[in-house]
Parts: structure tokens; sequence; C-alpha cells
């Protein structure tokens, strides 16, 4: 089976490149942002015609939540304009998309976990067009698996765990908010979820919610992060008074894993 990656170079690309190598039946093409721009139609279709690809694995997202209250229409291109390239080559090329999304297309507003049959209502720039991109990848395809996931983090790229081991280094207190719940998830896993997709017989095409530990606050998580790293000797974790962010932040991030 061929399979087709883009956003290689961010934190779920490598984690996919990391495991590749020990699935024998699954031959990778792993392009970067730099070798596929998903918002240019010209370097979608030159990637596709590269080969014949059953799968598509995309990876590339705008990933900067407080970038993307600033200059929304960049967040749009890529998460909502560009995954509707994608999709729309997946249809022309008869290639299933998987696609990861976010805990963020929801409001927060929910006493429980949040399911996948649950209605969006995103409250912030990232949210919302993370939810046209997966809008338009119903409108246009049949074949695709949406996941939705929270709060990644693995030893790539920039995320909440590698900042709190970082700090915990230098640092002799923290500052954490513990007004948002949410389910850290380990990118390696979701690596492996999404090859299992691949490799296991089929599952229903549709939208999944996958989450890899139990729903806590970020304060709480950093004190897991410092126990778990020897480091919670060296630092205090305080909690966050009057934490705010430029992007408003749904309190309730919790999904429950189908
Ligand atoms: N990180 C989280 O906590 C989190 C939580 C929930 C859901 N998710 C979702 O999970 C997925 C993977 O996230 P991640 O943490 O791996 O993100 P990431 O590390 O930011 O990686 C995203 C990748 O997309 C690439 N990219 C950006 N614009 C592109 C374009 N126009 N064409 C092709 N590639 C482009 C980036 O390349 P450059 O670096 O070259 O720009 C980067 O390598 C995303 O869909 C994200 O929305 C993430």
């Amino acid at each position: 089976m061929n399979i087709l990656v883009t956003g290689a170079n961010g934190q779920l690309g490598k984690c996919l490149k990391k495991i590749a190598g020990t699935y024998d039946a699954l031959n990778f093409n792993f392009m970067d942002s730099k070798a596929l721009d998903i918002t240019k139609k010209s370097s979608i279709n030159a990637a596709f015609e590269s080969g014949h690809f059953d799968y598509c694995i995309n990876c590339a997202a705008y990933t900067n939540v407080e970038q993307a209250e600033k200059t929304p229409e960049r967040a749009f291109a890529v998460n909502a304009d560009g995954v509707k390239n994608i999709a729309t080559a997946c249809k022309n090329h008869d290639v299933v998309l998987i696609h990861v999304s976010t805990d963020y297309v929801f409001d927060g507003e929910k006493k429980s976990p949040y399911i996948a049959d649950d209605i969006p209502n995103p409250i912030n720039e990232y949210g919302r067009s993370k939810l046209l991109g997966e809008q338009y990848i119903q409108e246009i395809l049949d074949k695709y698996y949406i996941i939705r996931t929270s709060w990644l983090y693995s030893e790539y790229g920039n995320n909440f765990y590698k900042t709190i081991v970082n700090k915990g280094k230098t640092e002799s207190v923290l500052y954490i908010t513990d007004e948002q719940t949410g389910c850290p998830t380990n990118a390696n896993n979701l690596a492996k979820y999404i090859l299992r997709l691949i490799t296991s017989p089929k599952t229903k095409y549709g939208i999944y919610h996958f989450t890899d530990w139990q729903a806590i606050t970020w304060y709480d998580f950093a004190k897991e992060i410092l126990k778990e790293t020897n480091l919670d000797g060296k630092i205090k974790v305080e909690r966050a008074k009057n934490y705010r962010t430029f992007a408003a932040r749904p309190r309730n991030s919790i999904l429950k894993s189908s």
C-alpha cells in the first residue's frame, strides 16, 4: 500500500516517520511543506501524479493558535482551503484521506466529554479554520477518516511537555492555568493509531476521536510532567490567576475516544 504523508516535518509527521520502517507492507512518501504546499494546487497535482497512492495522511496544518487570531487568513488558507485542495485531489485520484483535526472545534461548554457526533461550535479562529476543513472533506469525499485529537506532545516540535521540562530545569516557580481541562495525547500513539486504521480490517469511514490519557487540567499536567522527569523537587507549580490568552480557549476540551 502506498501512502502520501503531507506536513511530514511537523510533530505528527515525524512520529509517523519514526515507525514507518516497522510496517513492511506500507510504502511511504513523506513530503514536507517545501516538497508539497497544500495551499498550491500545482504542488498538490504534482505530488498526486508522482505515483499511485492508496491513502493520504494529512499532517499539514497551521497550528499556531495565538497567531491565527491575529492573522486568521493564514490559518484558513492552510486549515480550510488547503484541506479542500487535498480532499479534491483525493477525490480525483481515488485516495482515502486520513485527516487530523482538533478538540478546538468545540466551545467547551459541555459538562461531559465530547463525542464525535456533538455539534461543533469553535470559539477561536484556529478552531473555525479546522472546522471548515472538516466540512470541506465531508462535502467532497466519501472515503475519509477525520481524527480529532487534543493536547499533542512528543519529543518533536514545540509542545507543552517540552516547554515544562525546559522551564523545570531553569526556573524556580511556574504559574499554570487550571481553567482548562483536556486529554494530553502522545503523538507517537496517535501515529500508531493512524497506521492501525490502514493495516487493520476496514473501520467505517467518518469522524473519530483519539486521545490516550485521562482528562486533566494544564496545571495538573505540568505537575505530572515534572514528577515523571524527576524535576518536581526543584520547582514549584502555582495556579495562574487571571490567566488570559489572545485566543479564547474551550474550558472543557475533553474528547471521548471512539
Ligand atoms: N499540536 C497539538 O496540540 C494539536 C492538538 C489537536 C490537534 N492537532 C492537529 O494535529 C495535526 C498535527 O499537529 P502537529 O502538532 O504535528 O503540528 P505541527 O508540528 O505544527 O506540524 C504541522 C506541519 O504542517 C506544515 N505545514 C504548514 N503549512 C503547510 C502547507 N501550506 N503545506 C504543507 N505543509 C504545511 C508545517 O510545516 P512548516 O513548519 O514548514 O510550516 C508543519 O511541518 C494538525 O492537524 C493539528 O491541527 C494538534
